[in-house]
């Protein structure tokens, strides 16, 4: 089922999520609808708070042939930083550079409830970094420079107004 994805401006967005306790199959089929949301608005990546789901997990799909299903995730940031353009399937039309750890080595339980580890950089770094800010409410465009943020400014403030009428 495709679900509905949350705009900027819509609280969901903001809240801080919880643990994923049990994989059972209320979870599964979630995780399996965010694959659905995620590729149909042809996107590469698509977190819970996205869809209004209060729980730590997002789902990937980069195009390296791996839908990942991340559940409860932990990462580790490398001190190298790059600068990439990003966008967001709730932040529409928008797209600006973001400073961010080039790679990262992420932790996390997959929907067959293993344990996988992964070292990973370039566009799956970038994707993992800016879906795990997701599940703490951050946005990428809380991240650009001063300069990107006055030029968005409006354009955000009348998303935002957008949802609350
Ligand atoms: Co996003």
């Amino acid at each position: 089922m495709v679900l509905e994805i949350k705009i900027y401006g819509e609280e969901a967005l903001r809240v801080k999520t919880e643990e994923v306790k049990e994989i059972n199959p209320e979870i599964i089929t979630i995780l399996n609808d965010m694959v659905e949301t995620m590729q149909e608005a042809n996107g590469v990546g698509l977190a819970a708070p996205q869809v209004g789901i209060n729980k730590r997990m997002f789902v990937l799909d980069i195009g390296d042939g791996i839908i990942r299903k991340v559940i409860n995730p932990r990462i580790e940031y490398s001190e190298e930083t790059i600068e990439c353009e990003e966008g967001c399937l709730s932040i529409p039309g928008i797209y600006k550079t973001v400073k961010r750890a080039k790679t990262v080595k992420v932790e996390y339980t997959n929907e067959k409830n293993e344990k996988i580890v992964e070292e990973v950089s370039e566009l799956l770094s970038r994707a993992f970094q800016h879906e795990n800010d997701h599940l703490d409410g951050i946005l990428f465009t809380d991240k650009v420079s001063p300069v990107a943020k006055r030029l968005i400014r409006k354009k955000l403030q009348a998303m935002a107004k957008r949802i609350k009428e």
